[in-house]
């Protein structure tokens, strides 16, 4: 379960503050999905950022199943962000010079998932996203957008994180593949029982999710 209470962002800019996440508060349950929508510049991208604590908020909390984020230290910090969280990204960002399966073994590396059984762990995540043994061993630019996202997906689950957080993950996609992506990501979370925080501007993306929150200017509202 994660637990968002009252988190604050403001960004200090030359042209003045920027108070781009005011006050959000929402719960998500395990294998629950939920959309976040909001124009462009309303604050999902930095909500993020502070739920993956690759920054930290000004005021608020994050409870991660019984855990406070503020309460880690350095290390622990960096355990929950190789561990506990997966990024799904629009760019996909994987390694161009490894192969699909390097990509997900390396990532199971830095999550020190016993060594021995990487192999086997990064086969199952690949299968589980649809990608056989050619696939797998094909480097990112030999396969096609949707491919690469797959691995993306393959690659962020493949630790068993707590929470996946995917920002604009059918960006860079045809419609038609994007929902697929995001049936996948579903699916994943149905079935591994991870919250997955979908960021999506495509409205058909957010009615896949099972509950939807938009964002508008910092502030947070669930939509029935
Ligand atoms: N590091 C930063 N420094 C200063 N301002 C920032 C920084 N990051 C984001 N902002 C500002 O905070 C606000 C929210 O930005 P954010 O990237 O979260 O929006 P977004 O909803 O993800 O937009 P988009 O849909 O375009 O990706 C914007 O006004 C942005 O300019
Ligand atoms: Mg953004």
């Amino acid at each position: 379960m994660l637990k968002v209470d009252k988190l604050n962002k403001t960004f200090k800019t030359d042209g003045g503050d920027v108070h781009a996440v005011r006050d959000v508060t929402f719960h998500a349950a395990d294998g629950e999905m939920v959309a976040i929508i909001g124009a462009s510049g309303s604050g999902k991208s930095t909500l993020l950022s502070l739920l993956g604590l690759l920054d930290s908020p000004d005021e608020g909390s994050i409870e991660m199943n019984g855990t406070q984020l503020a309460h880690l230290d350095s290390s622990g910090r960096t355990k929950y962000r190789s561990r506990q969280v997966g990024f799904v990204f629009q760019a996909f960002n994987l390694i161009p010079n490894l192969s699909a399966k390097e990509n997900v073994k390396l990532a199971l590396e830095f999550a020190e998932w016993p060594k021995e059984g990487r192999d086997a762990r990064a086969d199952e995540m690949l299968t589980m996203v649809g990608l056989g043994p050619d696939k797998a061993q094909r480097r990112p630019n030999k396969l096609s957008g949707g491919e690469q996202q797959r691995v993306a997906i393959a690659r962020a689950f493949a630790a068993q994180p707590q929470l996946i957080l995917a920002d604009e993950p059918t960006g860079s996609l045809d419609k038609a593949t994007g929902q697929k992506i995001v049936q996948l990501l579903r699916e994943a979370a149905n079935t591994l029982k991870t919250t997955v925080l979908v960021v999506t501007h495509d409205e058909r993306v957010a009615k896949q999710a099972d509950r939807r929150l938009e964002i508008d200017d910092g502030v947070l509202q669930e939509i029935a």
